[in-house]
């Protein structure tokens, strides 16, 4: 049928799976606001690890060797004890998704959401009131078990009740929805950063976050596949109705995925043991190589550090602020051509796009640092400088906006067959936690050491992914999740790892 308004209405593999109703959309749209948190609490530790009170309390040598330190503006922000402040989180958030992916089976999508909200919401109050560093690191603990939980479930959740044709739409939420985050979160610290107790008002103010997508993932009902896992077929039913619109016959689906269920259960494998079998070489590669390369593009160090480094290239600290802002918007809009491009010109199309296009700025924003601020990093940078620094990185920023963001949480939670799929989505997560905690544990110190040549360091992985999705990563755009085993089959070089099981396959998947 012909494309109406930007979104065509029925689906292009499987019928019955192929509407864009009112209901999937809002449900989608509750589903994806889990990024709030993530995204919230990436914009502000960035901020609030450059506002003096908050250093002045906990972490006043930094503030001692900023005042000695006029000579290598590289090395202003080089401390362990501040990256680990921001790191502690992405250690817990580790752990948190190994876990996620049982409770995501056991409980389902929904509820591993909903107690990501809670627990993120707990650790949120903690720091807010944080009286000294214990409570601030355990506020963090907390915080990181709560991303490692929704950033585990929502991706999953997402494309297990998105249309298959637009799932990589529906998909692009998730991060679209951090991307808001990162943005409210950098707005709010602009606001807070003037005062003595900014710091508080934005490490607390994540509640609000949190509270709005632990309300919302209250209203939503658990994806029909994850409630035939878990034997609720009457409710299956009932969710499945709901966002596939009235007059639809959801009784075939609904077959489908009980049979595959079955199939799964009665293989009584354990999915951590599954995972590593041969047949599953080419899911396991993506699942690991997908996150740590979207943090080797160096977003993080972007991210965390942006205030940090428009500060040591020239901008006052108010002028960093904004800088960051804009970098943040440039970033959502991008995401937002991902939802209409994804679908139609496929994954690797972006992917390709989006890594020319950062290797382009990386490469650039290292020649002008080399040139303006030298090696030594002690010659002034101009305002003029600093402002080609900005635009080279919105630029570098849009390009990540619409690849590596947002398919980095689509091509995981979509190649894996149903028994493994929340296994597949764990382990991606924790990768990608692993990589952000030694990525930012490391950066600042690089920075010190390789002064501009950082950048080119990040650059060079930018290469290689490009290179590695050109040859390896297939499209998998428009395909059910229950026939992606197909673009295995048909690929140059991962056929010759997936077994041709036409009746294992026929039901293996959503
Ligand atoms: C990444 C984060 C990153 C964020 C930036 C996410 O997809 O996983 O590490 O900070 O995008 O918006």
């Amino acid at each position: 049928m012909a494309p109406v308004g930007g979104f065509a209405v029925i689906g292009a593999g499987s019928d019955f799976k192929g509407k864009i109703t009112v209901s999937v959309l809002i449900t989608c749209i509750v589903a994806a606001s889990s990024g709030l948190i993530f995204g919230y609490d990436i914009g502000i530790s960035g901020g609030v690890t450059t506002m003096v009170p908050f250093l002045q309390k906990f972490f006043p040598s930094i503030l001692r060797k900023a005042a000695e330190a006029k000579t290598n503006m590289y090395c202003v922000y080089d401390s362990q004890v501040l990256t680990s402040f921001t790191s502690s989180l992405y250690i817990a958030g580790l752990a948190a998704s190994l876990v996620a992916s049982r409770l995501a089976t056991t409980l389902g999508r929904k509820n591993t959401m909903v107690l990501g909200g809670c627990t993120f919401l707990v650790g949120a109050a903690i720091n807010g009131g944080a009286a000294n560093i214990a409570m601030l690191i355990l506020g963090r603990i907390l915080l990181g078990f709560g991303v490692g939980f929704t950033n585990q479930a929502t991706p999953v959740y997402l494309s297990e009740v998105a249309p298959p044709r637009w799932r990589g739409a529906f998909n692009t939420g998730f991060q679209f929805f951090i991307g808001i985050g990162v943005v409210a979160a950098n707005c709010i610290n602009y606001g807070t950063a003037k005062h003595s107790w900014g710091w508080r008002l934005s490490l607390g103010l994540a509640i609000v976050p949190a509270a709005i997508m632990t309300i919302g993932a209250l209203l939503i009902s658990d994806t029909p596949s994850s409630l035939v896992e878990r034997g609720k077929l009457a409710q299956a039913k009932k969710s499945l109705a709901k966002v596939r619109g009235k007059g639809t016959d959801v009784e075939p689906e609904l077959a489908d995925l009980i049979k595959s269920c079955e199939i799964a259960k009665a293989a009584n494998q354990e999915p951590f043991v599954t995972i590593f079998e041969r047949q599953y070489r080419p899911h396991l590669v993506m699942a690991v190589a997908i996150p740590f390369f979207q943090q080797v593009t160096g977003i993080n160090i972007i991210a965390f550090y942006a205030p940090v480094l428009f500060q040591s290239v020239g901008f006052g600290s108010d002028s960093a602020l904004i800088a960051s802002i804009i970098l943040g918007v440039v970033n959502l809009g991008s995401i937002l051509v991902s939802t209409f491009v994804v679908d139609r010109y496929g994954r690797r199309f972006l992917f390709i796009l989006g890594g020319i296009q950062m290797f382009v700025c990386q490469v650039a924003v290292a020649c002008v640092l080399e040139a303006t601020t030298g090696v030594s990093g002690t010659k002034h940078i101009s305002k003029s400088y600093a402002i080609l620094v900005l635009v080279l990185m919105c630029i570098y920023a849009a390009g990540f906006g619409w690849s590596w963001g947002p398919l980095s949480w689509l091509i995981p939670s979509e190649i894996f067959p149903m028994k493994i799929r929340p296994t597949g989505q764990s382990i991606s997560v924790a990768v990608n936690f692993a990589t952000t905690f030694v990525l930012s544990q490391t950066f600042l110190t690089m920075l010190c050491h390789f002064k501009f040549g950082t950048f080119l360091f990040y650059a060079g992985w930018i290469a290689v992914m490009t290179i590695f999705v050109t040859f390896f990563l297939p499209e998998t755009k428009g395909i059910p999740l229950d026939s992606m085993y197909t673009v295995w089959e048909q690929h140059w070089y991962w056929c010759r790892f997936v077994q041709k099981q036409p009746s294992q396959n026929l039901y293996d998947g959503n």
